[in-house]
C-alpha cells in the first residue's frame, strides 16, 4: 500500500522560505555531500537524498554489500512499448528508493538515440521522441505516484559522451524543439516531473546550466514548478544562479555558489527573490517526497517474490524477436523450442555464463544476484536435459575483474578480500572484508567512517583459487601506482595513467590494466597483495571530491582458437545451440562513446561456425544498443535481449521455451552497417547535429535505405490480421484524432500486438521527414479473438515548429496516416479538418 505524501500549500512553503536568512537559504542550494542536500530544521527540512538510476536505485554507496533490484536498462523498457508495465516498474523502483533511504531518483535518462555510437545509448529509451516521451512519462508517473521524485535528464542534447563536459552542440531550433526537447516537454507537461537535470554540454554556445532554455522554455513556457539540479559538477559559475536558471548545484559541499552567491545578492548583482525561488522549488520537492515535517512520507512496498516476477516478465516483454525461421525447409519456425523434444542443449558464447545485465557508468547498481542464460536454461530444462556450456572466446579483450567465487581469505579461511586503508603517513586507518574485486568510492567514506579523502593508499590481500589448471592473467586496473606481489614475489610495480582529457567515469569503467601470467593447477591457491596509491585529488581538475576506483584482475589466459573449437563441437552434438553474444559494461558505458559497432573480438566467427555445425541455432544478442550482425540472415532465429536486468536467464528460458512471448518491438533502428550514421566527435569543441531532423528511421526512409531491422520491428509467437482501421475526431483532451484498429489473433496462442501509427505529409511546403511516429497502442488476445486498439493522436503530432513565428503550427491540407503492425501496414488519408482545437 502506498501512503501518498501531500503537497504543503504554497503559502506554507513560502513562509518557510521567509523564515531563513540569506546565508541559510544559500547553504541549501549546494549539496552537503555527494548525494544529499543538508537538513534545515528552521524550514522543517530533513536531509534530502538523491541517487542514480535508471536501472535500479544504487543508494549512497557504490558497494556490492548494498544491493539493489536491477531492472532492465532503458532500451529494453522502451522495447516493451507498454506504458502500464513501465509505470508499475516505476512503483517497484520507488519501493527500492524508500528501502535505501533515497528521496529522488536521478532517472529517467531521456536523451535520444541520435546515433548508436553514443556510450549511454543503452541508458536512453529510443531514437524517437514520442516513444521516449511516453515511456519516460510512465516511468516518472510510477515513481512519483509512490512519492519518490524522478529526475528527467540530461536537459538537453546530451546525446553522446565525447568531450561531454564542454562540447558545444550546434542544433537548429526546429530540430531542438521537434526532437531533443520534445520528450522533456511531454514528461514535464503530462507527468509533471519534479526534477530536471541540467546537462554538462553547451547548446549553440551556452552551457546548459546557464542556458535561457531553462527559464524561457522549461519554467515559463512549460510551467515546470520543480527543481533544476545540475549534472554532477556541471554547476560551474555564479552566472548559473541567475533568476530562473539552475536551482541546485550538485554535488557539494564546495561549488561556485556559497559565499560568492551571498556576496552577489548583498551587492545587488542578483535579486534575493531569485534565491528565494530556488529554495521554494527545493522545499516544494521536499514536500512532495515527504522530507518536510508537515508532509507524510510515502511507504510503498513490494515483496521479493513480486519484484522478481515483475523483473522477469518485464525482461521478456522487452526482448525483440527479430527473426524466426525454420531451421530446415519444411519444419516449423525454430522458436519457441519444444522442451519435450530436447535432450541436449548447447548454451555457448561469452555472455552465456556471465549475465551482462547492465551497462556502465552512473547507471551501475549491484544486483543481489543475477541469473545467467546458462543458469536460467538449466533451471528451466531440469535434470533430464543435458545443458552443455563452452565460452567460445571472449566479449572483451580486457582482463576481467576477479570473480568473487575465486577469492579466499588471505589467512586461509573465509572468502573475499581484506582491504586496508592508509593515510599519507602510512598509518593504518581501518580495514574491511569485501566480496568483490572492483572498488569504487564517489566521495563518502571507506569502511564505515573513514573519509575517502584521507585515504592515500589501499592494500588488498586475498588468495586466488584456480578452478581449472592453466595460466591466469593476474593484475590490477586503476589510475595511479600499482604494486602487486603474487605468492610473495613482487610481480608488478608500475604507474598507470590515462590521457589528461579522459573522463573520470572512464577511470572507473575502463581503467588501464597491468597483468602478469601465473600458471596454476586446478584448485591451487596463490596469495596476492595489491597496493594501490591513487593520484592526489588536486589532480582531478574538474572536482575536488575523491572519485576513486581500482580493480583486482584475474582472467584465464585463454586460447581463443581452442575455446571456439570447443563451443563449435558442443553445438554440433546438441539438439539446439543457443549462442549468447554481446557487449559488456566496459564497451557500453557513460564516459566514452563506442568506436565500432561490431561485436567485440571473434563473436561473429563464433556464430557462423556454430551455425555451420548446427542448423538449429538461436542467437541471443545481449547488448544495450545495436551491434552489427553480419550473419543475421544465415541463422534461423535472432533474439535481441538488451541489458535485461538481474532476471536475464529466467526470462530468456521463458521466451525460448514458449512460456512467455517475446513482447518487444525495436525502439531504435538496427543498422546493417556503420555507413551514414552520425558521429560523436566534436570538431574544435563543437558537435554539429547537421543531420537535422533525420536521425534513426527518418534518415533511412529519406534515403530509401533498408536497415537490418526497422524501427518498430518485432515478431511474436502468434499471427495477426488487421481487419479495419478507422479515423474519428478526438475529444481534445484525449487526442485530436482517434485511430481505431480491429485486430484478429489468427494464430494458435495468446499474444500481444503493438499498433504503431505514423503520419506523413505529402507535398508539404516545409522540409519534412518521410514519416514520423504519432502514437501507438497495444492489445492482447486469445487465439481467434478479435480486439480493438484505440490510438489517440495528439494535436502535437500534426504540428511542426515554425522557427520564424516561434510557435507550433499545423500545415493545412492532407496528412497520411499509416498504421503498422507486425502483419503489415495500412495507409489512410486524413484532412486537417478532422483536427479539433
Ligand atoms: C551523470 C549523471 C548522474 C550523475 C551522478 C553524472 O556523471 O551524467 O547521469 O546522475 O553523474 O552520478
Amino acid at each position: 500500500m502506498t501512503d501518498q505524501p501531500q503537497d504543503l500549500s504554497e503559502n506554507q512553503l513560502r513562509k518557510r522560505v521567509e523564515a531563513l536568512s540569506l546565508r541559510q537559504k544559500v547553504r541549501l542550494l549546494t549539496g552537503e555531500d555527494f548525494w544529499s542536500v543538508a537538513a534545515e530544521p528552521l524550514a522543517g527540512l530533513r536531509r534530502l537524498v538523491f541517487s542514480d538510476g535508471p536501472a535500479g536505485v544504487r543508494g549512497e554507496a557504490w558497494d556490492e554489500r548494498n544491493p539493489s533490484a536491477n531492472v532492465p536498462s532503458p532500451t529494453a523498457l522502451a522495447a516493451t512499448w507498454d506504458e502500464s508495465r513501465i509505470e508499475r516498474l516505476g512503483g517497484l523502483l520507488a519501493a527500492e528508493a524508500r528501502r535505501k533511504g533515497v528521496d529522488v531518483l536521478l532517472a529517467p535518462t531521456i536523451n535520444l538515440h541520435r546515433t548508436p555510437y553514443g556510450g549511454r545509448h543503452f541508458e536512453c529509451f529510443s531514437e524517437d521522441p514520442v516513444l521516449t516521451g511516453r515511456i519516460g512519462a510512465a516511468y516518472v508517473r510510477g515513481l512519483q505516484s509512490a512519492g519518490v521524485g524522478a529526475t528527467v535528464k540530461h536537459f538537453v542534447a546530451n546525446d553522446s559522451e565525447t568531450e561531454r563536459f564542454t562540447v558545444d552542440v550546434q542544433v537548429a531550433e526546429r530540430v531542438l524543439r521537434e526532437l531533443y526537447l520534445a520528450p522533456f516537454e511531454a514528461i514535464v507537461r503530462e507527468a509533471r516531473a519534479w526534477v530536471v537535470m541540467a546537462a554538462y554540454n553547451a547548446v549553440n554556445g551556452t552551457t546548459m546550466t546557464e542556458h535561457p532554455l531553462l527559464r524561457e522554455v522549461l519554467k515559463d513556457e512549460w510551467g515546470f514548478d520543480g527543481l533544476v539540479v545540475s549534472d554532477w559538477y556541471a554547476g560551474r559559475s555564479l552566472a548559473a544562479a541567475s533568476d530562473g536558471l539552475l536551482d541546485l548545484v550538485m554535488p557539494g559541499p564546495s561549488g561556485p555558489w556559497g559565499d560568492a552567491l551571498v556576496a552577489a545578492v548583498a551587492a545587488g548583482h542578483l535579486p534575493e527573490h531569485a534565491v528565494d525561488d530556488k529554495v521554494l522549488r527545493l522545499l516544494r520537492l521536499a514536500g512532495r517526497v515527504g522530507a518536510l515535517d508537515g508532509a507524510r512520507p510515502a511507504t510503498p512496498s513490494w515483496t521479493t517474490e513480486q519484484s522478481r516476477a515483475e523483473l522477469r516478465e518485464t525482461a521478456a516483454a522487452g526482448f525483440v524477436l527479430a527473426r524466426n525461421e525454420p531451421a530446415e525447409a519444411g519444419e516449423a519456425r525454430l522458436l519457441p523450442l519444444s522442451p519435450g523434444r530436447l535432450r541436449r542443449v548447447a548454451v555457448v558464447g561469452p555472455n552465456a555464463a556471465v549475465a551482462r545485465t547492465l551497462g556502465g557508468g552512473s547507471a551501475t547498481v549491484f544486483p543481489p544476484f543475477t541469473v545467467s542464460p546458462l543458469d536460467g536454461l538449466r533451471a528451466a530444462l531440469g535434470p533430464d536435459v543435458c545443458v552443455d556450456h563452452a565460452r567460445g572466446g571472449r566479449s572483451s579483450r580486457r582482463v576481467p575483474a576477479a570473480r568473487p567465487e575465486m577469492l579466499y581469505g588471505p589467512n586461509g579461511h573465509g572468502t573475499g578480500v581484506e582491504l586496508c586503508f592508509f593515510d599519507t603517513e602510512g598509518t593504518l586507518l581501518g580495514s574491511e572484508t569485501r566480496e568483490s574485486a572492483t572498488f569504487t568510492w564517489l566521495g563518502g567514506t571507506a569502511g564505515a567512517t573513514i573519509p575517502i579523502e584521507q585515504v592515500a593508499a589501499f592494500e588488498l590481500r586475498t588468495r586466488v583459487r584456480a578452478d581449472s589448471a592453466g595460466t591466469y592473467l593476474i593484475g590490477a586496473a586503476g589510475v595511479g601506482r600499482i604494486t602487486m606481489t603474487v605468492g610473495g614475489s613482487v610481480r608488478i610495480d608500475t604507474h598507470l595513467g590515462l590521457t589528461a582529457d579522459a573522463d573520470p567515469v572512464e577511470r572507473m569503467m575502463r581503467p588501464p590494466q597491468e597483468t602478469v601470467p601465473v600458471p596454476l593447477d586446478a584448485g591451487e591457491q596463490v596469495g596476492i597483495m595489491l597496493r594501490y596509491e591513487p593520484p592526489s585529488f588536486a589532480g582531478e581538475g574538474f572536482t575536488d571530491a575523491a572519485i576513486l576506483s581500482f580493480q583486482l584482475l584475474v582472467g584465464a589466459d585463454g586460447d581463443d582458437d581452442a575455446e571456439l573449437a570447443e563451443a563449435v563441437a558442443l553445438a554440433g552434438e546438441a539438439d539446439v545451440a543457443v549462442v549468447v553474444v554481446g557487449t559488456t559494461d566496459e564497451v557500453e558505458s557513460e564516459g566514452f562513446d563506442r568506436a565500432s559497432l561490431s561485436l567485440p573480438v571473434r563473436q561473429d566467427e563464433l556464430v557462423r561456425r556454430v551455425r555451420a555445425a548446427n542448423p538449429r541455432t538461436v542467437v541471443a544478442v545481449n547488448a544495450g544498443a545495436p551491434v552489427l550482425l553480419p550473419w543475421a540472415d544465415e541463422v534461423p532465429a535472432v533474439l535481441l535481449t538488451w541489458f535485461p536486468g538481474q532476471e536475464f536467464g529466467n526470462a530468456l528460458a521463458d521466451v525460448l521455451l514458449g512460456i512467455s512471448e517475446p513482447g518487444g518491438r525495436l525502439p531504435v533502428t538496427w543498422p546493417q552497417a556503420e555507413r551514414g550514421l552520425p558521429g560523436t566527435t566534436p570538431v574544435g569543441g563543437k558537435l554539429d547535429y547537421n543531420e537535422g531532423l533525420f536521425i534513426g528511421y527518418r534518415r533511412y526512409e529519406r534515403d530509401g535505405e533498408e536497415p537490418l531491422y526497422r524501427f518498430g520491428h518485432g515478431l511474436g509467437y502468434t499471427t495477426w490480421e488487421c481487419h479495419s482501421v478507422e479515423l474519428s475526431p478526438g475529444d481534445g483532451d484525449d487526442g485530436a484524432v482517434i485511430v481505431t484498429v480491429r485486430l484478429h489473433n489468427t494464430g494458435t496462442r495468446r499474444g500481444r500486438e503493438v499498433v504503431q501509427v505514423f503520419l506523413s505529409r505529402p507535398d508539404s511546403a516545409i522540409e519534412r521527414v518521410p514519416r514520423w511516429l504519432a502514437g501507438f497502442g497495444s492489445a492482447e488476445a486469445e487465439p481467434d479473438q478479435q480486439v480493438e486498439v484505440r490510438v489517440a493522436l495528439p494535436r502535437r503530432a500534426f504540428e511542426h515548429w515554425d522557427a520564424a513565428g516561434r510557435r507550433w503550427a499545423v500545415e493545412a491540407g492532407e496528412f497520411q496516416v499509416a498504421v503498422q503492425t507486425s502483419s503489415g501496414s495500412a495507409l489512410l488519408g486524413l484532412d486537417t479538418g478532422l483536427l479539433r482545437d
